[in-house]
């Protein structure tokens, strides 16, 4: 199936509070869709709405071709859950916890201890497999929870900040879960997440919300060519040159902005605009500045953020 989810002006009000605002997107199978947006924009209820956990007030969804509401049951077989808040059972060990689900999500009884072992490993907690859940860090048990939402295969995850609480290198390590199962095994990842730095990273396209509405949606380079206007540039000049080219650059202020930042011969300046890049480049060769490089750095998803969060003066 190509449309794994289909969502038509959603809505979803707690009382005063408007959640989800009208949303309409869809998602294609085998794409990592990344949810983005600020604390209270809509992000999880949408992932809970999407789960059949709540009702909408309005509007329609289906997921993996099925009704949340209607085909609950059907759809959690196919799906895998991370919530934002993953509960366990404390006084049982991890591996037991796991059994629990595996039996809820119908494993074969045959591959059940192969394939607990199989994420216990893979998540790096089978030297504490039996011990009580009770007793885990805060990482330990969001690991055990990712264990968790893998462990029936399912075509599409719902992974609500699953790097929440991780150490880099267990993060990192969840990131390249997450590509394996999109890219190899060409399942679906729906993934709410504040880290940009990841987003930009694993996502094929990103959504962003605000106050439950849609602001933005496409693949980060469509989303950085369209909302980022200004750009950071390295050029590296002659050292003699230096202290002048920074009095040249300090002088356009239609072409620069803000103070050049010197780091030994290399000055970064942000431009704005791509059109500024061959003006900067005419005046520097008219004022004899020697240039021995310059690059654009690429715009990323977190310059997107902050242009689509009220900065838009600054981006
Ligand atoms: N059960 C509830 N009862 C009342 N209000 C709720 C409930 N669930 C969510 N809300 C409200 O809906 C809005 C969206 O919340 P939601 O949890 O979806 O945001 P989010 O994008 O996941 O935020 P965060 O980044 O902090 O996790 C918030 O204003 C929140 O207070
Ligand atoms: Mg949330």
């Amino acid at each position: 199936m190509d449309k794994v989810i289909i969502v038509n002006q959603l809505t979803r009000r707690f009382e005063e509070t408007v959640a989800v605002d009208n949303l309409s997107l869809e998602v294609h199978a085998g794409e990592i869709f990344g949810v983005l947006g600020h604390n209270g924009a809509g992000k999880t209820t949408t992932v809970r709405l999407l789960n059949g956990v709540i009702e909408p007030t309005s509007g329609s969804m289906r997921v993996l071709g099925f009704d949340p509401q209607m085909d609950g049951p059907k759809l959690r077989a196919r799906t895998g859950v991370l919530t934002e808040t993953p509960s366990m059972d404390e006084r049982l060990t991890a591996k037991d916890n796991l059994s629990i689900y595996a039996d809820l999500y119908g494993v074969p009884r045959t591959e059940v201890s192969k394939r607990i072992h199989e994420l216990l490993t893979e998540f790096d907690l089978a030297d504490r497999a039996e011990e009580r859940v009770g007793g885990y860090s805060k990482g330990m048990k969001q690991r055990l929870a990712l264990a968790r939402a893998f462990l029936h295969k399912p075509e599409l995850l719902f992974l609500d900040e699953p790097t929440s609480g991780l150490d880099p290198i267990a993060a990192h390590h969840v990131n390249d879960l997450i590509q394996r199962i999109a890219r190899r095994e060409n399942h679906t990842v729906f993934l709410c997440t504040h880290n940009l730095v990841d987003a930009q990273k694993l996502c094929d396209r990103v959504a962003v919300l605000e106050h439950g509405r849609l602001v933005a949606l496409g693949t980060p380079a469509e989303l950085t060519r369209q909302y980022v206007r200004r750009m950071d540039v390295d050029i590296e000049v002659n050292e003699a040159q230096i202290e002048s080219t920074l009095q040249v650059l300090r002088s356009l202020p239609r072409l620069v902005i803000g103070d050049p930042v010197q780091t030994n011969s290399d000055l970064t300046v942000t431009l704005s605009g791509h059109e500024a890049i061959p003006d900067l480049l005419e005046v520097l060769v008219q004022k004899n500045v020697r240039i021995y490089r310059i690059a654009a750095q690429e715009a990323n998803l977190e310059q997107v953020y902050f242009a689509l969060h009220g900065e838009k003066e600054s981006v």
